[in-house]
């Protein structure tokens, strides 16, 4: 029997709700009085990638960590995403089952299951039709538009059928966009004064789409000044709608208020530059931890740093690379496109591999760019490694065996390769904008406590002089091992930006009460 029927075909995805016979596990109880001195609130996620189940990039990381930390403080915290075909049910223990509802979409109405789990006291919410919203991929099908729509429209539905009214309705980037502006139009009255905030994780994906969505999605047709006739932008609307907007750094949500880094939304984000928080993302510390990572030879600390030597060793013969511990190896993860900086990094990289660097690359992204660096690799066997594709285990190799990370970014909402390498004892090199620039502190020019190299023009020569100077203090020992130390004792662990979205939510709930 499932929840949904427990509760009498009302449902309540809320996980504090309890069951004996749903699969919770007994460490599920509420917890008895919340850490703090706030009222427990109740918040509802929507995200096109959640990890585990699906991940393409840092979105995953995000709203598969931060609903735990938020539940951690004591919240009750539901998370919604579509079923992607990718998803492997059978690992998870995701059921077959769930209620079903009949969704309106368009003229016509559409059947969707909603099955559900819960782990670490977070329910996770997978909203089901095979036919308009589950696809191989996350994203790339043609009717992406569409089928985010039929997601965002499934999820308003069932919060409006649901026995429990969430306090706060959140919403990730363009693809649960238009879920805000359904809980701020439409669906308002049925969901009770629900708050919604929208986080944008990056405003280069916007969903540009045509109008008629609006249809399908039960929206009204009213053009915002971004939008050109016909044209719809979700990411636009919800920052239109929502109570408040959010991204992911301090210094991103200044850089978004200008054309350079505005992506054709800087005026409309000045309209709401009230409303606008920057929240500089945290990890899952349990996740990425080098004392305990079962994906990496040998377990190291700041205390004893020692195994790092050897996840290098094994990393170097892994990939391929000549064997030498006193080599510099630098790691790269990311995707292959512009926003990551693979521009710049491209011309310079023979140039890196000439100090004797190695270099271990792991990622996916423009064609262009991947047949750039076949070639490279080909060109330099034993000091350039190549992996096209997204493998988390070897990720986790990577973060713990390179000496320093490269993030020479274009732009940078906040970025998590750079903390997850500060994990590891491995030293960012990165370019100093938005999250990059909140979080990555030059090591020559504050000695004390740098954390990594960084810098500001975005050309190869200026990537080039960071490398140098990262190179430079690599042959320093002391200083090395120094700053190694420093940048494993940092704490990027949810636990204080958990408690800034606290804050936020409870401006969310003021200005709705105000509106
Ligand atoms: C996007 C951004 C990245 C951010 C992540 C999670 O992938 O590009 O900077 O860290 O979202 O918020």
């Amino acid at each position: 029997m499932t929840r949904s029927e427990t509760l009498g075909g009302r449902i309540s995805h809320f996980a504090y709700t309890r069951s004996a016979s749903n699969g919770c596990r007994s460490d599920m109880a509420p917890p008895t009085r919340l850490p703090y001195d706030v009222a427990r609130v109740r918040i509802v996620f929507a995200a096109a990638e959640v990890a585990p189940y699906a991940k393409v990039g840092g979105l995953a990381d995000v709203a598969g960590s931060l609903p735990q930390a938020l539940a951690a403080l004591g919240h009750d915290v539901a998370v919604y995403m579509p079923l992607h075909g990718s998803i492997d049910r059978a690992k998870f223990g995701i059921p077959d089952g769930g209620a079903t509802r009949s969704v309106p979409y368009g003229r016509s109405t559409i059947k969707v299951s909603y099955p559900s789990l819960v782990r670490d006291r977070v329910r996770t919410i997978f909203v089901r039709n095979d036919q308009r919203i589950g696809r191989a991929k996350v994203y790339g099908a043609p009717d992406d538009a569409k089928r985010y729509a039929a997601f965002a429209r499934a999820v308003a539905e069932d919060l409006a059928q649901a026995r429990v009214r969430p306090d706060i309705v959140h919403a990730h980037d363009w693809h649960s966009a238009l879920l805000v502006a359904m809980v701020a139009g439409p669906y308002r009255r049925k969901l009770g004064g629900a708050a919604t905030v929208f986080t944008i994780h990056n405003l280069a994906y916007q969903g540009h789409s045509k109008a008629d969505i609006l249809d399908l999605a039960g929206l009204p047709k009213r053009r915002l000044k971004v939008e050109a006739a016909g044209q719809l932008n979700p990411m636009a609307r919800a920052i239109a709608a929502a109570d408040i907007v959010s991204t992911v750094s301090e210094r991103y949500a200044e850089e978004i208020l200008t054309p350079e880094f505005g992506a054709g939304l800087h005026a409309l984000l000045g309209e709401r530059k009230a409303d606008l928080w920057g929240i500089v993302n945290g990890i899952d510390t349990d996740v990425f931890d080098p004392a305990t990572d079962r994906h990496i030879p040998a377990r190291y600390s700041a205390a004893d740093p020692r195994g790092k030597v050897n996840d290098k060793a094994a990393l170097q013969k892994e990939l391929g690379l000549a064997i030498n511990a006193r080599t510099p190896l630098f790691g790269v993860i990311g995707r292959l496109v512009e926003q990551k900086g693979i521009d710049i990094l491209t011309p310079v990289a023979p140039e890196i591999l000439r100090t004797g660097a190695q270099i271990a690359v792991l990622g996916t992204g423009e064609p262009a760019y991947e047949a750039i660096w076949k070639e490279l690799a080909a060109k330099h066997p034993g000091t350039l490694s190549l992996t096209l594709g997204f493998d988390a285990a070897l990720a986790q190799r990577i973060y713990a065996g390179a000496d320093m990370f490269l993030m020479p970014s274009r732009f940078e909402p906040c970025g998590l390769g750079q903390l997850i390498s500060f994990r590891y004892g491995t030293v960012p090199v990165v370019r100093s904008v938005g999250g990059l620039a909140d979080t990555v502190r030059d090591a020559d020019a504050d000695p004390r406590r740098g954390t990594g190299f960084s810098f500001g023009d975005y050309t190869s020569d200026a990537l080039l002089d960071a490398v140098r100077r990262g190179l430079h203090a690599y042959r320093d020992e002391p200083r090395w091992a120094a700053l190694v130390e420093r940048v494993m004792k940092l704490d990027h662990s949810w636990a204080a930006s958990a408690r800034r979205y606290v804050e936020m939510y409870e401006a969310a709930r003021v200005a709705r009460r105000a509106a």
